[in-house]
């Protein structure tokens, strides 16, 4: 039973859900758990916006309990519709039976379409509309593709204070509630970017062209922590990662099966790094690929290695492909490797597939037949020095 009320402003209170056991979020990595945040505004009319992922809406209403009766409630906001923020909303329309579902006209047709059968109360506002609280007031500004195409936010005006939903969230489950509490929330923010939000990089640009001119002094968000100082830091990071994220850094991503690959994937990093150019490498059966893909965003050259497997690459880099191809890699160089017994097809594919997803420049590949002699490690090394060159010579 919780106990804690956390209040970001006088009268406004965190009243989410924290899922320490959370590993995986829809494919998410999450090694330090999740957070589904909802907030509860108290003035003339009682608001709680957003609400939390199925199994937790017992520690959502039990937190509201803390402040008040949920049967008071007049409002729910519903900033977005996919489950992870939708689904206590059956429920809490029979706790509070006088509250309308405050959203937009799309945001009501796509929660008919994920709860069939629910008759909700819905108030329907439109994008810049505003709704009084009483004493405050909110004003919805309507988002699309951050992240879905109904999503919204809210700004209470009075506070200054935006409910960014998706925008600006993390996966972490903490103690804490504030960023400027928790040390290490770099990561978990840019893998949360770059595995949900990077894809939609433009609207992200354009919603943050639209609220340019709003003061801000609190963002919160719906999952992860909240921010409270440093606004312009965590603003100019979002800008940086929807427009150019790369840093000049390299990446060296493989599978191999006897360790052809893996040798050639080291001479490759080694030879980055004989640049001075920092180069991360990952085996992808061994990490999480939306681990990777954080790295992945932030490198200006990408090196992605596999065998061939009959005719095509080694699956575990198959699968990887996409968590690239979802970076929109525009900005980047990228070059194939990889060994092969007899007839070899993997690197042609993977350089086929990275020219697909329009790579600034792809290099040509490097083969190794059976396992790499010294001269073919001095090959890969030679090819790892290039990239590093190349990444040098674009910053
Ligand atoms: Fe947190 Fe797009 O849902």
């Amino acid at each position: 039973m919780p106990t804690e009320k956390v209040e970001l402003v006088k009268g406004v209170y965190w009243v989410g859900a924290i899922d320490w056991m959370l590993r995986d979020f829809h494919g998410l990595w999450t090694p330090r758990g999740g957070t589904y945040n909802a907030y509860l505004i108290i003035d003339e009319k009682i608001t709680l916006i957003d609400t939390v992922a199925p199994n937790f809406t017992d520690e959502l209403l039990d937190r509201i309990r803390t402040i008040i009766d949920p049967a008071k409630i007049d409002y729910i906001i519903c900033q977005h519709v996919e489950p992870d923020h939708s689904a206590s909303y059956a429920r809490l329309i029979e706790v509070a039976p006088k509250a309308k579902i405050v959203t937009s006209k799309r945001g009501a047709e796509y929660l008919s379409a994920h709860y069939p059968g629910i008759d909700f109360p819905y108030k329907i506002v439109e994008d810049g509309g505003t709704l009084s609280l009483g004493k405050r007031t909110l004003q919805f500004v309507a988002v699309p593709m951050v992240h879905w195409p109904e999503t919204m936010v809210s700004y209470l005006v009075e506070e200054q204070l935006l409910f960014s939903n998706d925008a600006f969230g993390m996966q972490i489950a903490s103690s804490q509630r504030f960023a400027d509490q928790v040390e290490e929330w770099y990561e978990p923010l840019r893998s949360y970017y770059s595995y949900i939000v990077r894809w939609n990089a433009r609207p992200v640009l354009k919603a943050l062209e639209k609220t340019k001119d709003v003061p801000i002094k609190i963002i919160a968000p719906s999952h992860g922590l909240i921010w409270r100082k440093d606004l312009g830091k965590i603003v100019e990071i979002y800008k940086r990662w929807s427009s150019s994220p790369e840093k000049p850094q390299a990446l060296v991503v493989y599978s191999t099966v006897w360790g052809s690959t893996r040798k050639m994937a080291h001479a490759i990093r080694e030879g980055v790094a004989s640049t001075g150019v920092p180069c991360e490498i990952f085996d992808l059966e061994r990490d999480p690929h939306s681990r990777i893909q954080g790295a992945a965003m932030e490198a200006k050259a990408i090196a992605v290695g596999a065998m061939t497997y009959n005719v095509d690459p080694y699956y575990p880099t198959q699968a990887f492909m996409p968590y690239i191809k979802h970076l929109r890699p525009t900005d980047k160089i990228g070059v194939a490797f990889g060994s092969y017994g007899w007839g070899g097809g993997a690197t042609s594919d993977i350089t086929k597939q990275l020219t697909a997803m329009k790579f600034g420049e792809v290099l040509d590949p490097l083969d190794v037949k059976w396992r790499p002699t010294e001269e073919d490690l001095k090959r890969c090394f030679e090819l790892g020095k290039k990239l590093g060159q190349k990444v040098k010579a674009a910053f």
